[in-house]
């Protein structure tokens, strides 16, 4: 066998591109190798989101360069956003580069990697198809491609097109499939993904693809993600009241809290009516735990603009907020609005957002203190490896002993003892034997 080492930066779906290019490539005499060095092929699966996103790419191709000085016969492909959106620029900046293919194209990445061996030289590509996953206890599912939404600052629809539904019949078989080979949890993708269906003949829904997961046995949780408070639908909402597997976990990026600047981001929600869903959402479903993207240093916010932005993390409540510098990104509207806001500015009101979203965090934790949560056990704990380490349906971290009393796979029932900064610690929960693995 030949060795693949796969680097991936960004979002989930490069993640689940990554896992399918290694399933692929399998088929093609290479399997995986957690080392550089010993590498015959790198793939680098890239993301460009944001400027610094795309110059930990060039940085680290500069590096691979120097590898490739001293094995020529290394073949080094660079894939995902970047490659569809600079791919001459990276043929430009970064020499050794054999192969830059976007991810429609995924599903042939054993013939290119071929035809670069075969003929010995770089190769560009842009293609599309869609191939099936591996898998893995949990696994992220594309249910659709592109995005048709346009805010103004962001570069997906650029990169990946337009909104395209998978059917529903090829999802179900992926889900099934991934449920035979022991999968337990699923996450719906989509940039959009609570638009997921409208684009299809005949028309469905998320709600009405997650009843249909909710029914293959195997699998005991069901997540989607990431979901645009536009089309947040109340259907949406019950189906996360109803279908027992659907996690209580929404994450639902809210972007800034000043109407003039969601205006600007052609975001096509208020902060009224986003908080009045966060209330839909918590009176139908009282456990809900949220988190949020927020994007400081728009063109032209102040600083009443950027507090309403911190009131808002404060009203709300979220278990987890993500804050990003605006970047300016190639090709979109943002990137040529006048009133563009300093880099110090940016990092200032960063680190003033991230203070007040800890703390949000850390008062939304406190109600997890003591309590008997269900934990789907992922692995060995990170810091102890004689510890167990799972999530909570609200997708929090969770480390507990587990006395040869919970495997790998399970459902266990873990009462909470500790909160801390980042992570929860627990007990099994005092329960009779045979009801502390509520699985298997
Ligand atoms: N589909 C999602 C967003 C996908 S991009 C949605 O509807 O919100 C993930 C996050 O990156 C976004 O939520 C946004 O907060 C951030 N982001 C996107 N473009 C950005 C840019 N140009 N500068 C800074 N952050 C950006
Ligand atoms: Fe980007 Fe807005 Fe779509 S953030 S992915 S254009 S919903």
């Amino acid at each position: 066998m030949a060795k693949l080492h796969l680097i991936t930066y960004g979002c989930q779906m490069n993640e689940y591109d990554s896992e399918r290019v290694a399933g692929l490539l399998k088929a093609h005499a290479y399997e995986l190798t957690d080392s550089e060095t010993e590498a015959d092929l790198i793939l680098v699966n890239t993301c460009a989101i944001r400027e610094k996103a795309e110059e930990k790419v060039f940085s680290k191709l500069g590096q691979l360069r120097a590898l490739k000085a001293r094995r020529p016969e290394l073949i080094v492909g660079v894939m995902g956003c970047m490659a569809q959106l600079h791919q001459g620029e990276i043929q430009r900046r970064a020499a050794g580069v054999d192969l830059v293919f976007g991810s429609p194209a995924i599903a042939k990445v054993g013939e290119l990697v071929e035809r670069v061996k075969r003929e010995g030289r770089p190769l560009l590509v842009k293609i599309t198809a869609t191939p099936a996953g591996t898998s893995h206890l949990k696994s992220y599912v594309t249910v659709m491609e592109g995005c048709e939404k346009r805010c103004t600052f962001c570069v997906v629809p650029v990169t990946r097109g337009r909104q395209r539904s998978h059917s529903p019949e090829s999802i179900l078989a992926e889900v099934r499939g991934l449920a035979a080979e022991g999968c337990r949890e699923v996450t719906l993708l989509g940039q959009t993904v609570e638009m997921y269906g409208r684009d299809l003949a005949p028309l469905t829904d998320l709600a009405a693809l997650m009843e249909r997961v909710e029914a293959i046995e195997g699998i005991e949780r069901i997540r989607f993600t990431t979901s645009n408070p536009f089309n947040f639908t109340s259907r949406l909402i019950h189906a996360i009241r109803d279908i027992p597997k659907v996690c209580e976990y929404v994450h639902l990026p809210l972007q800034s809290g000043s109407n003039r600047v969601l205006e600007r981001m052609n975001r096509g929600y208020t902060r009224q009516r986003y908080l009045e869903l966060i209330a839909e959402l918590r009176e139908a479903v009282p456990e809900v735990a949220l988190s949020t993207d927020l994007i400081v240093g728009f063109p032209g916010e102040t600083e009443d603009d950027f507090e309403a932005t911190l009131d808002m993390v404060e009203r709300v409540g979220y278990d987890n907020v993500f804050v990003f510098r605006y970047s300016p990104r190639p090709g979109t509207p943002a990137a040529t609005m006048p009133e563009q806001i300093p880099l110090e500015v940016k990092a200032q009101r960063n680190s003033r957002l991230l203070e007040v979203a800890a703390r949000a965090a850390a008062e939304r934790s406190r109600r997890l203190q003591d309590r008997v949560v269900d934990v789907l056990v992922d692995g060995p704990s990170r810091k102890n490896t004689r510890e167990l380490q799972g999530r909570t349906r609200c997708n929090r971290v969770v480390n507990f002993e587990a006395d040869g009393r919970a495997a790998v796979g399970d459902i266990v029932a873990i009462q909470i003892t500790d909160v801390l900064p980042h992570s929860l610690r627990g007990a099994l929960a005092s329960l009779p034997e045979e009801t502390v693995c509520l699985s298997r």
